[in-house]
């Protein structure tokens, strides 16, 4: 019968402890969600600030709707870029300090936006190892030459960039990884770029809102960042996503980027809420403070056989081995009412399955305990 690779491929995952499957939530903030009428700890959000639900935040959401309506009803070519895109556009431009900024419905399509529509024949792209699944689709089978660089191995990068024939080459890195949660130095990476008359991208996914004292992220490190990219769906807890970057590449992209052209308009709405969420991340640093606090006091309270790699993020992961310990150690947390996900291949390496922990500001104190003491139990 045709099409019956469907059913054998995920039959397939199955037996390989890899088969994907959606949980219903019925509620959750940063700190709690309600599966199956039970509530649990939530260490699986990305909403790291704790401001999905902020009073502010839904406020500007309503009032958004009520100024601009449900939907932008065209993509921003035709006739859907309203003032609220604009507004939260120039509000990204003063808190990254970048000349221009362009809306997209998700990081993972800003990303491939970004990077198909740079790919040509004289374009090299040079990817970190661990970059995210969208960077990879958006650089590799374009026209444009692509390579992976060993993870933070700036020494590597910085030989294939001495080495590398093409005129026009971009290096891109997450600020802070996903699924590792260490950082790029994007100090380093800047220099070498420089030297090497290369360009910088960096997906700021998981560092936008948490770095900096304003929560600029990585520009916070490094000013001269080429091209940044930021979710709104993690710590700005609206959705969407921003490029920032200088005139030409906005002017490029606006003619060039299908992810762009051919897509609906960011709704609004959500633009509007999006500037509140910017301004809030802006002034309340506390927020990342107690980030900090509880994640050191996370890492000071885990055994010494836990294998929790060094981070500098909310990320923190424990690297487990197979698949099977991954998912055995994440059901018996459940059992104590803790809310984690196992992350498996294809998201990390094989051998390399994982707990994945994410520190909120809105945890409590004991909630670390707590998760400290059951991981310290569950993994032996
Ligand atoms: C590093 C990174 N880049 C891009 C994305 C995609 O962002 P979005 O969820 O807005 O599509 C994600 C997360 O999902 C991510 O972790």
């Amino acid at each position: 019968m045709s099409f019956d690779f469907l059913r054998t491929r995920v039959e397939q995952q199955d037996l390989l402890n890899l088969k994907r499957r959606r949980v219903l939530v019925e509620q959750q903030n940063a700190r709690h969600l309600v599966v199956d009428g039970k509530q649990y700890l939530n260490f699986s959000s990305n909403d790291y600030l704790g401001l999905n639900h902020h009073p502010e935040i839904n406020k500007a959401l309503a009032q958004g709707v009520e100024k601009f309506g449900s939907c932008s009803s065209a993509s921003s070519l035709i006739s859907g870029y309203q003032y609220a895109h604009q507004h939260l556009e120039e509000k990204v431009c003063q808190w990254l300090n970048k000349p221009k900024c362009l809306l997209f419905n998700s990081g993972f399509s800003a990303n491939q936006a970004v990077l198909s529509s740079l790919a040509n024949e004289n374009v090299a792209f040079y990817l970190d190892k661990l970059s995210h699944a969208s960077l990879i689709d958006g650089a590799f089978g374009q026209n444009g030459y692509a390579k992976r660089f060993k993870h933070n191995d700036y020494a590597h990068l910085d030989q294939l960039l001495t080495t590398s024939k093409y005129s026009n080459k971009l290096v891109v890195s997450e600020g802070v990884f996903s699924m590792d949660g260490d950082a790029a130095d994007t100090a380093i990476l800047g220099n070498i770029c420089q030297t090497n008359h290369a360009k910088l991208y960096i997906d700021d996914a998981h560092a936008i809102g948490i770095k900096g004292t304003h929560g600029e992220g990585s520009v916070a490190d490094n000013a001269d960042i080429d091209i940044i990219m930021a979710t709104c769906g993690k710590a700005i807890a609206t959705s969407g996503a921003f490029i920032a970057c200088d005139n030409d590449l906005h002017d490029y992209l606006v003619n060039f980027a299908r992810h762009y052209i051919y897509s609906t308009a960011m709704s609004p709405a959500n633009a509007w809420a999006t500037a509140v969420s910017i301004e809030l991340i802006e002034k309340e640093h506390w927020r990342r403070e107690k980030i900090n606090h509880l994640s050191q006091l996370f890492s000071t309270k885990l055994d010494q056989h836990v294998n929790l790699l060094p981070t500098s993020s909310s990320i923190h992961a424990i690297v487990l081995g197979s698949e099977q310990q991954a998912i055995e150690a994440a059901n018996k947390l459940k059992a104590q009412g803790i809310w984690l996900t196992a992350i498996r291949p294809p998201t990390v390496a094989k051998g390399t399955s994982r707990l994945r922990v994410t520190m909120c500001s809105s945890h409590k104190e004991q909630d670390i305990n707590y998760l400290a003491e059951s991981i310290n139990k569950v993994i032996q």
